[in-house]
């Protein structure tokens, strides 16, 4: 993909591990059957090839049809389909395969797979796949926690599976209790997780900081920014894409971690900072998107600030936050900055730039970036004249400062 760059050439936009990924997408029986439809749809939206394969107990909640429709593609149910110049059967969907995923994962499904079964469809591409197998299991409560099913998913883990749910809540039979299948978006999450694990991060591990601090005015007030995380979280989704390890230290903000962060969720500047210390100790790169407050009231009431009649309006003395970015350093960590500035961009980014001690610094208009989906951007690093990339959506900046962060991290490596 790419964009028109205002100051100059067009700009490579970076993919997701969706784009063009082929995925073989295994339903099997349950009434979770229902929300693969979904899913299935989302891969086909995120640039997917999806070949959706039925079990004989998804088609008694769904259709082939229904996938058909959405992906575009045949369904496929039958393990003796007939071969044909664009398909030979599960030989073909099995080595094409980039992904083999099963969402809904029944404990039969899950049974089958663990045992290695070929006598249905799923089972012969289960078998003569090496894409890896990421399971989405779905069922009743008792049936997830029965030995069997349990030692049935350590089976498949223990052979380099991956899983990403259940979770807890309300059930199909209207109890409550484990075995919600997870999320759509925890799924796709997922499957970029999968995809791009042995991408150009695989092995590093990244601190990543996203959203707003907040500084304790009384128990129920605070001094506070607009920041929403969605750059620190989009950067988070980035660098788990190219198989990095990340650990996102995040302000309170109402997004949901991206699937496989390490999430550590702070509130003051003082919490972050703790955070950001203890996760750096074995990382090799510290990003720091979040807006952490310069300021704090110095002294926070223990008690709610009141107006009663005759008090005097509070005067709120403020004390310095400890700035984390130039307070951390280990040798050998490559440390990226943010700069959010009103007046003299470049100017600023590169003063931050020397004196927090940063390889690179991405400068934007705080205005016009601050709680906005999309954010037009200046890359500044020690070497090299300033970058200014067009006005993108964030997602798309984010990939590009991490395809950068990789080039450093490399540079990095063979300089030591
Ligand atoms: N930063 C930090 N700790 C602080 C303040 C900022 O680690 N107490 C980090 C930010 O996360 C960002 C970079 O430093 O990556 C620059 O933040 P910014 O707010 O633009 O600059 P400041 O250094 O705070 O300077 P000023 O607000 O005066 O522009």
């Amino acid at each position: 993909m790419e964009s028109e760059d205002v100051t100059g050439g067009p700009v490579h936009l970076p993919r997701s591990p969706l784009d063009g990924a082929r995925i073989v997408l295994g339903v099997s029986g349950g009434i979770a059957a229902y929300k693969a439809a979904d899913l299935a749809s989302r891969l086909v939206q995120a640039g997917g090839m999806v070949d959706v394969v039925l079990t004989r107990g998804a088609e008694a909640f769904v259709t082939p049809l229904t996938f058909q429709a959405l992906t575009r593609r045949r369904v496929h149910h039958d393990v003796f389909e007939p071969w044909d110049e664009s398909s030979a059967g599960h030989i073909s969907l099995a080595r094409d395969a980039d992904i083999l995923l099963v969402a809904p994962a029944s404990a039969n499904t899950i049974a089958r797979l663990a045992l290695g079964l070929a006598d249905d469809l799923l089972g012969t591409v289960a078998l003569s796949t090496v894409a890896p197998l990421l399971l989405a299991p779905a069922m009743e409560h008792g049936m997830l926690h029965h030995p069997a099913t349990q030692g049935n998913l350590a089976t498949l883990l223990g052979r380099g599976a991956s899983q990403v749910g259940p979770e807890s809540g309300r059930l199909a039979s209207g109890a409550v209790g484990d075995g919600r299948l997870a999320p759509t978006e925890a799924i796709l999450g997922a499957a970029r997780a999968v995809l791009g694990r042995n991408g150009p991060l695989a092995g590093r591990r990244l601190v990543i900081t996203a959203g707003g601090t907040r500084e304790p005015l009384d128990p129920v007030r605070y001094l506070g920014n607009r920041s929403s995380g969605t750059m620190g979280f989009a950067l988070t989704q980035a660098a788990l894409d190219r198989g990095a390890e990340v650990t996102l230290v995040a302000g309170p903000t109402s997004l949901t971690p991206p699937w496989g962060a390490r999430f550590v969720p702070v509130e003051t500047a003082a919490e972050m900072e703790a955070a950001v210390r203890s996760a750096v100790e074995d990382a090799d790169a510290l990003v720091m998107a979040a807006a952490v407050a310069d300021f704090r009231p110095e002294r926070p009431s223990a008690r709610k600030l009141k107006k009663s009649p005759g008090t005097a309006v509070p005067e709120i003395s403020l004390a310095r936050t400890p700035d984390i970015l130039a307070g951390v350093s280990r040798p050998g960590l490559v440390k990226v900055g943010f700069a959010a500035e009103t007046e003299d961009l470049v100017a600023n980014a590169a003063s931050k730039l020397a004196a927090k001690g940063l390889q690179l610094v991405v400068a934007n208009d705080a205005v016009e970036t601050i709680d906005r989906p999309d954010s037009a951007a200046t890359l500044v690093s020690p070497d090299g004249p300033p970058e200014s990339l067009p006005r993108l959506p964030k997602p798309a900046l984010a990939a590009l400062v991490v395809e950068h962060l990789g080039h450093l991290l490399k540079k990095n490596a063979a300089s030591r």
